[in-house]
């Protein structure tokens, strides 16, 4: 294959991933609401306004390891606001964007907000990503961002958790695989309610907002 035709490849896989996980995150989004509006009774009176799902059960206890190779649970983080995303350090272009943007949020917020919410960035891809990976990535966003990997199992627990959506793309035609993955951005609280979910059209200015408005 020469340069014109992986280019022309390439891309053509970018562009399924997109609609793959547009798709992904759309199931996962319409299965939370469903879920809130039985736990209330509700139906169809969500608004543009992130609030409704607030409540839905997303989240829970884990035990993962962080990029220091320390064994980590929910219980290390108590005390503290989360906001949790998932994603892999191979990812092309979604997630340095959404890391990015929580970055952006953190260090735009005031520092006594900021400084109540951990950040964190809970890995998909736990067979690249082993902790001394994650430490290198995460370094290049929020310095308090923690990355968490973990077995396969542990991993596909918290994915089952927080209802994400994951999947390994294989092809052949590349050495390495793909990950097509939800991205929604949590905002759990210190004993790991759901507070907010941000989508990716979601602004660093929106979320700003909102967090201001829920601590
Ligand atoms: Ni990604």
């Amino acid at each position: 294959m020469n340069k014109e035709q992986m280019i022309k490849r390439l891309k053509r896989t970018a562009i399924l991933s997109v609609i793959a996980i547009i798709i992904g995150a759309a199931v996962a989004w319409f299965q939370i609401q469903a879920e809130q509006n039985a736990a209330t009774g509700q139906m169809g009176t969500q608004t543009k306004s992130a609030a409704p799902i607030a409540g839905a059960s997303v989240g829970g206890p884990f035990t993962l390891v962080d990029q220091n190779g320390e064994k980590r649970t929910e219980q290390d983080y108590a005390d503290q606001y989360k906001l949790i995303y998932f994603g892999f350090t191979y990812c092309p272009a979604i997630c340095p964007t959404e890391l990015q943007k929580m970055t952006q949020v953190l260090n735009t917020l005031e520092p006594e907000l900021a400084e109540k919410i951990q950040p964190m960035l809970i890995t998909i891809d736990p067979e690249r990503d082993t902790p001394e990976v994650l430490k290198d990535y995460v370094s290049l966003f929020h310095p308090r961002l923690i990355g968490l990997t973990g077995t396969q199992p542990q991993i596909d627990f918290v994915k089952k958790q927080y209802r994400v959506f994951a999947n390994k793309v294989e092809d052949e035609e590349l050495s390495d695989y793909t990950m097509d993955h939800s991205t929604f951005v949590y905002l759990m609280t210190p004993d790991d309610k759901l507070l907010s979910i941000y989508r990716m059209k979601d602004t660093a200015e929106y979320m700003i907002e909102d967090i201001r408005a829920r601590l």
